[in-house]
């Protein structure tokens, strides 16, 4: 098999990265990064060997212009809308979506798929544990890795058909076993088992505590399966149903505060109790900020949980969830508790969930603009030194919600004092939001915590 030689250039260095990424694991492609159209004619001056030039519909003119003078048929990608005399010699995918990009690397070489399935996957693929929670049925032979010295074994623990209880995998992982594995060749059979018994699961009534249970397990698993494998359609039903899910708890517990405390019960993961009360908390708020009729606070809380859902999305480990500031930026830092390249990952998760997100379909209008701008910063990079009212309304409605939300989880035993934490944790507030779209939402927070005399 030759070497796919592809040069990118793209102005982002943490999208550069994930196609870059994309690239390798897909066609196990040798990439030539470039940031900009210069350093992309100079790559293309410099070596012969390219077999693919995909680039930002920012460089392309430059890019398109070089291959002609120096007469080159390379096959050309570009990415976003672009115009030029040349265009026909190129071919355009208007959004940025890894799978399109992807579709177009194989058109332009003249490749099939299955030429790279080879590449795809090693003969057993690991799945963690925790992603059989919602199942109960194996789809396929399930195996466990033993570390010998002669190398490692894999030993059958479940058969195809065999039934299982989540406390039986929990006994699993108190062993210290976090994946299974399964053949590479069952993968579609164990996903489509995957996908339907979750979703199965989650469309199951039950009480809300069971309820808030099952979604946070499928809030792990569709957020893991979402980073992993980008937006496919079976991500995408699983997501779906899960932001559903949540939206549909809300709208029907009658009061706020069991389901506060269910939610913010320390077993479930990080990033589901943190996404879930920033919802809940955002119902109760939305109709107090006067954006509309019924209808539209439907819509908004539909907003904000997606917002909500896919804001850190791009952040994998709940000690990154937890930053909300420049400062505990550095101090972790500083402490050596986060890697460089952790505080890049940081610093442009807002911007690369928002990229990525406008690839979702059906997505809801302004949710892309919302994520970038969740943490005060107009383009989505880092945290702002000082706040500005000039980002969308909704962006500082779920900012303030969402730092009420941080401190409230950082306050040890919530659930059983929560009014008490919630008052300690608007203090705070009060003091840092000063300019007045910031503070109405802070007094309307007030409001709600705020017992009502009868
Ligand atoms: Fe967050
Ligand atoms: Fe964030």
């Amino acid at each position: 098999m030759v070497i796919i030689k592809i040069l990118l250039i793209e102005p982002s260095e943490s999208i550069g990265e994930l196609i870059t990424k994309n690239l390798q694991r897909n066609f196990d492609a040798d990439v030539l990064y470039a940031q900009n159209a210069e350093e992309g004619v100079e790559a293309i001056k410099s070596d012969d060997e390219i077999s693919l030039i995909i680039a930002r519909n920012l460089s392309a003119a430059p890019i398109l212009n070089c291959l002609y003078d120096l007469s080159l048929k390379t096959p050309f990608i570009v990415i976003g809308d672009f115009e030029h005399v040349y265009k026909k010699y190129a071919l355009v995918s208007d959004q940025l979506r890894l799978e399109e990009i992807n579709r177009l690397v194989l058109k332009a070489l003249g490749l099939k798929k299955e030429d790279f399935d080879h590449l795809k996957l090693p003969d057993y693929v690991p799945f963690p544990v925790k992603h059989f929670y919602l199942m109960s049925k194996s789809p396929c032979d399930v195996y466990i890795k033993l570390l010998k010295k002669t190398g490692d074994e894999y030993v059958k623990r479940l058969k195809q058909g065999d039934s299982f209880a989540k406390d039986d995998l929990k006994k699993y992982e108190e062993f210290g076993v976090g994946d299974f594995y399964i053949l590479k060749e069952s993968y579609d059979l164990f996903m489509e088992g995957l996908i339907a018994q979750t979703l199965n699961s989650l469309k199951n009534v039950r009480s809300m505590e069971e309820n808030v249970e099952v979604i946070g397990d499928s809030y792990v698993i569709s957020s893991d399966l979402m980073r992993a494998l980008g937006i496919t359609p079976v991500c995408i039903a699983l997501v779906n149903q899960t932001i559903q899910s949540m939206k549909t708890q809300i709208l029907q517990s009658p009061k706020l505060g069991p389901l506060l405390k269910k939610i913010l019960e320390d077993h479930l993961s990080y990033s589901y109790r943190h996404s879930y009360l920033i919802c809940a908390l955002s119902y109760s708020l939305l109709p107090k900020m006067e954006w509309g009729s019924q209808d539209q606070q439907a819509s908004l809380l539909e907003k904000i949980c997606m917002v909500s859902y896919f804001h850190d999305i791009f952040l994998d480990q709940e000690k990154l969830v937890r930053i909300n500031s420049h400062e505990e930026l550095r101090e972790e830092a500083k402490a050596g508790r986060i890697s460089a390249r952790e505080q890049e990952q940081i610093q442009n998760h807002a911007h690369h969930a928002a990229t990525f997100v406008q690839g979702y379909p059906r997505l809801p209008q302004g949710v892309d603009v919302i994520i970038k701008q969740h943490h005060g910063a107009t383009n989505g990079v880092g945290f702002p030194e000082v706040l500005t009212a000039a980002i969308s309304p909704l962006a500082i409605f779920f900012m303030v919600v969402e730092d009420f939300a941080t401190r409230i989880l950082a306050i040890e035993n919530t659930p059983e004092n929560l009014a008490q934490s919630m008052r300690q944790a608007l203090v705070p507030l009060k003091e840092k939001y000063q300019l007045p779209s910031y503070r109405k939402i802070v007094t309307e927070i007030e409001t709600m915590i705020t017992p009502k005399k009868s």
